[in-house]
């Protein structure tokens, strides 16, 4: 159905293992393991809740948490250029190693995450 949403698409189920797998990654990145908390736990729900709305499913997050205020609530973590190229990273990879993501949907959501990404920028190279 092509008026399905992403999150349709790509299903609850997905989406979780796809916030799971992403952040067993940011936990072993060198660039970006020292700026997350040691415990992934609530960073990892409050993401799923973020994506379940982002991608056109129920706004969990906002009824949860209410606005995000994304670039906000990373100012007090120093997000260089490198920093948002790993995120991506670690996302890209997260979508090629869950099943049930097709590549088209894989390459759609990638491309949304990479805006945001870029908008999260709040230093500079160096300034870790
Ligand atoms: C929270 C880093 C991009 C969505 C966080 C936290 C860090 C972080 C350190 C705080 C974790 C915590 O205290 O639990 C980064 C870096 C990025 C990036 C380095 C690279 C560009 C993004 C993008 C999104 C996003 C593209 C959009 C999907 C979130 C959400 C939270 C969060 C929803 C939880 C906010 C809350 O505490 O309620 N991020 N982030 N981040 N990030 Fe990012």
């Amino acid at each position: 159905d092509p008026a399905a949403s992403l999150y349709d698409r790509i299903g609850p189920d997905a989406l979780a293992l796809l916030v799971h797998r992403f952040y067993a990654r940011v936990a072993r990145d060198p660039d970006l393991a020292p700026i997350f908390p040691d415990d992934l736990t609530d960073t990892a729900r409050k993401q799923l809740a973020f994506l379940t709305g982002f991608t056109g499913g129920p706004p969990l997050y906002h009824q949860l948490y209410g606005h995000p205020r994304l670039r906000a609530r990373h100012l007090p973590f120093p997000i260089t250029p490198r920093r948002a190229r790993a995120w991506l990273a670690c996302m890209n990879a997260a979508l090629r190693e869950t099943p049930g993501i097709a590549e088209a949907d894989a390459q759609e959501l990638y491309l949304a995450l990479s805006r945001v990404a870029t908008h999260m920028v709040n230093a500079e190279d160096g300034a870790e």
